[in-house]
């Protein structure tokens, strides 16, 4: 369990004081994969760094199973970092040293001896899958691989806690899944408690249980992917969805139901689903029981993390009390029924 409580980050800037964080409050629960989104200069990479005191806050403290690291001394903050992992989006590797080299530096370092490096990193390398690739130098391998040398580095010293800022940033789709992937599979396999950074929405859907959204320093949203996903509440959160989940219609579209809607008929909604909702036929009940007319002008069914997720656009037509009644049924339904009022 990681808790960040009441954390604020102060920098000195040319200008005055710059305020990267502003009263951080969060609990991330063991086990799960955490995820922390938000635009550039949100304080994304000073909010992680905070976690193990590479950067100490200002103010607030920071617990890590139940030790206050923000009130340790040096040598014990040094020992409970050891239980912290992080990985990067630029990998970090030292060019001089093999694939295996990488991997042992921490345990090195700890000054552990040969044979039981030996028997931590080459399970490691066969984890991330690189057992063929140990004797190569980080000039001769991808980048996909460069990141499995930074995870199998980062679990090196057994931590119970993985933080990543920003690791699958500089790779190609493809990569990023086979990345994240790697990392869903080292949470449950290990049961390890993974914090990651990122700015894109995709990643959060691919691999996160929960999520937080900042915006200037500030947590504007958090609670489960899917429960974001349906009901976003904050603007940086639904434009931030927009690359995963259309927030707004195709421009022509959107013209076409404009002239629709200046003519007084219909209304723009948008029905979010979750679980079962989007299997079961509510849409036909709907038009059913209201003698609804319902155009369905876009739509998306996904899945998060093994849940169906849907989200639909539609164009209800009909007498307007009846549309009133049948989305007040909606709601009723476990359907996140939302009146569209951008269309212009
Ligand atoms: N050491 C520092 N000294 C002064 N200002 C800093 C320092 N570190 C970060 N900042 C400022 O704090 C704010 C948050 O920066 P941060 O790097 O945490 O953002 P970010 O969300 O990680 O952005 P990006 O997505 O671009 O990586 C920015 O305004 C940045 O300029
Ligand atoms: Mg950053």
């Amino acid at each position: 369990m990681i808790e960040i409580r009441n954390v604020s980050q102060r920098f000195a800037g040319p200008q005055g004081w710059i305020e990267a964080l502003h009263n951080v409050n969060l609990t991330i629960p063991p086990g799960e994969v955490f995820g922390i989104i938000g635009r550039s200069g949100a304080g994304k990479s000073t909010l992680v760094r905070t976690i193990n005191l590479l950067t100490r806050p200002t103010e607030g403290d920071i617990v890590v199973n139940a030790r206050t690291l923000t009130s340790l001394s040096s040598a014990d903050l040094r020992e409970a970092r050891r239980e912290i992992g992080m990985i990067f989006q630029h990998f970090n590797l030292l060019s001089s040293r093999t694939v295996f080299d990488n991997v042992a530096l921490p345990l090195e370092l700890a000054g552990v001896k040969r044979a039981e490096i030996e028997a931590t990193v080459l399970p490691l390398l066969e984890l991330v899958g690189l057992t063929a690739q140990k004797d190569r130098y980080p000039s001769q391998i991808s980048g996909g691989q460069k990141q499995r040398v930074g995870i199998a580095r980062a679990l090196a010293s057994k931590p119970k806690v993985l933080l990543s800022d920003e690791a699958t940033s500089a790779l190609d789709p493809e990569t990023t899944r086979a990345i994240l992937d790697l990392l869903r599979k080292i949470n449950r396999e290990l049961n390890l408690t993974i914090v990651m950074i990122t700015h894109q929405m995709e990643v959060i859907k691919q691999v996160c249980d929960r999520v937080a959204v900042l915006d200037a320093g500030r947590v504007v949203e958090s609670g489960p992917v899917i429960d974001v996903f349906l009901q976003p509440r904050h603007e940086v959160t639904r434009a931030l969805l927009g690359d995963v989940i259309a927030q707004e219609l195709p421009p022509a579209l959107k013209a076409r139901v404009a002239e629709h809607l200046a003519k007084g008929s219909g209304h723009l909604l948008r029905l979010a689903f979750k679980g079962t909702g989007v299997d079961q036929p509510v849409l036909s009940e709907t038009i059913r029981r209201f003698e609804l007319d319902f155009n369905i002008l876009h739509g998306q069914i996904d899945e998060i993390q093994g849940q169906a997720f849907g989200s639909l656009a539609v164009l209800a037509g009909g007498d307007p009390v009846k549309v009133a009644q049948a989305m007040a049924w909606l709601r009723e339904q476990g359907v996140v029924v939302e009146e569209l009022s951008h269309v212009e």
